[in-house]
């Protein structure tokens, strides 16, 4: 099996950061698909820790070319800052490993600036909770035809005409909502100060990606955000803008679905979720804060505190059919140490009566769908030492099960700290028939 597809399966932050490199040990070619810097994708190398927010995870690996999908969005300050924080770190190659393709699209700083007063503007019960990257309406640009490649950098003139249209578009928006419309210049500068140092590492990442799966080496799409933050198949309208689920890797990567291997899922142990939007298995109180506090779920990307809950069985259930996950690796398991209760959800009973799967259209309103919980035995041993299934407490190994069965996809590897070898290992997705 040459490629896999790596997808978180919940809200985002399920830890694809550390499970991507993982898995990159071998991997030629790592292409991210979706998103943009609003993904932080926490690396942890011994002491070092990196967070990278549009360069993909495999770039860590100094054998490993990494490439920037045609379903991103690009914001050139990111991109050229994590270059050199990285070069400054000592992985001095990263240029050379380096594909962005020319397909991807611009976030320009009239993004940024509506999604901003966007979220500044917003009803409280409206605001999605955005991470304010410009992330929305860049790819409505993309959709309404208004956007910019960033192959247009080759060509300032015409990125000069398509910036000046785009800007006379967005400017009733900007004037609706009370911001400053910016000129020309200040639109373009950022892009044309970019690009000398971009237009090298552009390239038509569809051929490349197609002529590495070609040769049977391994390819490894990086998913970011998540499942229920997709486009088409999240808790709409509180998503991204972008196709997170495994789907998303054929176009955002630009080949077709035949060519994908295998879809392996990442979940935590429990769920979290950054920003506005339904969470029924979210948790107030003591249970929360241990998860919060133990689990450091601080936004990688804004710092805000994530909301924190019981593990939801249904929308795992869920999560494995719109991706057809074949495997789940699980992170975090470790942060339910010493939980003073454990509980999953196990079904949703709505006013048609129980279900198994996550009913993502009755999650709020009237007649909204209610999580079941079951309570689980919970252990106060140490898990972060544990190298295989053995070596954890009874009650954890329960957890997993309780897991697999419901979902009825089996586990691949198990993270029990932030460190790469803090991890049991149990099947490689690489190597799987
Ligand atoms: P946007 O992607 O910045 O437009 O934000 C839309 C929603 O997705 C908000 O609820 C964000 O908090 C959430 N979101 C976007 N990227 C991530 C991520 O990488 N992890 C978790 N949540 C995210």
């Amino acid at each position: 099996m040459s490629s896999v597809v790596i997808v978180g399966a919940q809200w985002g932050d399920e830890g694809k950061g550390k499970i991507v490199d993982i898995y990159t040990e071998f991997a030629e070619l790592v292409v991210r698909y979706a998103g943009g810097p609003n993904a932080g994708h926490t690396l942890v190398i011994g002491d070092e820790k990196l967070v990278v927010r549009l360069v993909p995870s495999g770039i860590l690996r100094p054998n490993t070319r990494c490439v920037l999908g045609q379903g991103m969005v690009v914001d050139v300050d990111v991109l050229l800052g994590e270059i050199d924080e990285l070069t400054r770190r000592g992985h001095t190659s990263v240029t050379e490993r380096l594909v962005v393709s020319d397909r991807a699209h611009l976030i320009m700083p009239y993004h940024i600036l509506v999604d901003t007063l966007r979220e500044a503007g917003a009803r409280a019960d409206q605001a999605i909770g955005t991470t304010k990257k410009g992330i929305g309406p860049a790819y409505e640009d993309k959709a309404r035809r208004l956007g910019l490649h960033l192959g247009l950098l080759r060509s300032p003139d015409v990125l000069r005409e398509k910036v000046a249209l785009a800007l006379e578009a967005w400017r009733p928006i900007i004037e609706a909502l009370g911001g400053e419309q910016p000129s020309l210049e200040e639109a373009l500068a950022p892009a044309l100060s970019a690009r000398d140092r971009l237009v090298p590492l552009l390239g038509d990442a569809s051929h490349i990606t197609h002529e590495a799966l070609t040769r049977g080496v391994r390819v490894m799409f990086e998913g970011a955000q998540g499942t229920l933050l997709d486009v088409d198949h999240g808790t709409y309208p509180f998503v991204t803008s972008s196709s997170a689920v495994a789907g998303g890797a054929a176009t955002g990567a630009g080949i077709g679905p035949s060519r994908i291997g295998k879809v392996v899922g990442i979940t935590k142990a429990y769920t979290t979720r950054v920003g506005a939007g339904p969470f029924p298995t979210e948790l107030e109180g003591a249970s929360g804060d241990h998860l919060r506090h133990v689990g450091a779920e601080f936004g990688s990307v804004t710092g805000r505190p994530r909301r924190t809950g019981w593990l939801d069985l249904p929308a795992l259930r869920y999560a494995a059919r719109v991706n057809g996950l074949d495997a789940l690796a699980i992170t975090k398991l470790d942060v339910l140490t010493g939980l003073p209760e454990l509980k999953v959800c196990v079904a949703y009973d709505t006013p048609d009566g129980r279900v198994a799967d996550l009913p993502i259209d009755r999650l709020t309103g009237p007649g909204a769908a209610t999580p079941v919980l079951e309570a689980l035995p919970t252990w106060t041993e140490d898990l972060s030492q544990a190298r295989s299934l053995a070596e954890l407490p009874e009650a954890a190994r329960g957890y997993l099960k309780r897991l697999e069965q419901a979902v009825e996809v089996p586990l691949c590897l198990v993270s029990v700290g932030p460190g790469r070898h803090q991890t049991i290992t149990l099947q490689d997705p690489f190597d799987a028939r």
